[in-house]
């Protein structure tokens, strides 16, 4: 699969969110990481923020929606044309049903796991989504460390995605920077969030691209 770089604007800028979606317009998307203080103790923003970076045009937008209750209310992320829109696992009543309806709102459907949730038991339901997004880190914050123990959960899940021939893509979320994208890639990742190692650097264009490139390495 090639490799979809998906810089996370959790920590950019946000007085002048234009300007820091235009530094990273070399990246895939923009990674919108909507928190409620329920789902993970932290709030961040909700729907009018997806929309406005939606309306900017600049890149399509990568709805992470670390929420409680998202059958309610991931579907008007679908409908404010998020390009794809990731609900937790942990969090949704009936994941068959909410990943059925955002397919038929037009957006992409991600499934999020927390690192201790396993991927056995979703194995069976992978056709319904487009990707499968395994958490690094516990959800909630920016800037912490990238968790080595879910390297096996990244390989089983490419395992399980390869034997049944779907195309469903793996992204991992949390602590992605220079030194960890490889080992991240090498194991079966093909999308890779990266929110401080992109807006921390000097040059975040720059970034996006060497990390691009450091996965690439290891793409089949
Ligand atoms: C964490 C969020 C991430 C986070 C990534 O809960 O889902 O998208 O912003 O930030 P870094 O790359 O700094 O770990
Ligand atoms: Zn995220």
């Amino acid at each position: 699969m090639t490799v979809t770089i998906s810089p996370s604007i959790l920590n950019c800028d946000i007085a002048n969110l234009r300007a820091e979606l235009e530094k990273i317009s070399g990246a895939d998307v923009a990674h919108v990481d909507v928190m409620d203080n329920h789902f993970v103790p932290n709030l961040s923003w909700g729907l009018p923020v997806a929309e406005a970076v939606v309306k900017s045009g600049i890149l399509p937008v990568d709805a992470h929606l670390m929420i409680e209750d998202p059958d309610r209310w991931a579907p008007a992320y679908a409908e404010a044309g998020c390009s794809s829109v990731t609900f937790h696992a942990e969090a949704a009543h009936a994941p068959l049903r909410l990943a059925r309806e955002l397919h038929r709102l037009g957006s992409k459907v991600g499934l999020g796991l927390k690192p201790a949730t396993d991927i056995a038991p979703f194995v069976d339901i992978l056709s319904e989504f487009d990707m499968i997004l395994v958490m690094t880190v516990e959800p909630g914050f920016g800037g912490q460390s990238f968790i080595d123990s879910m390297i096996p959960k990244i390989r089983r899940t490419r395992e399980a995605i390869n034997a049944s021939g779907l195309e469903v893509s793996i992204q991992v979320d949390g602590g992605v920077s220079r030194k960890t994208i490889e080992l991240a890639a090498e194991a079966g990742a093909d999308n890779f969030v990266a929110g401080s190692a992109v807006f921390k650097a000097e040059d975040a264009y720059a970034e996006v691209e060497a990390l691009r490139a450091l996965a690439a390495r290891h793409q089949h």
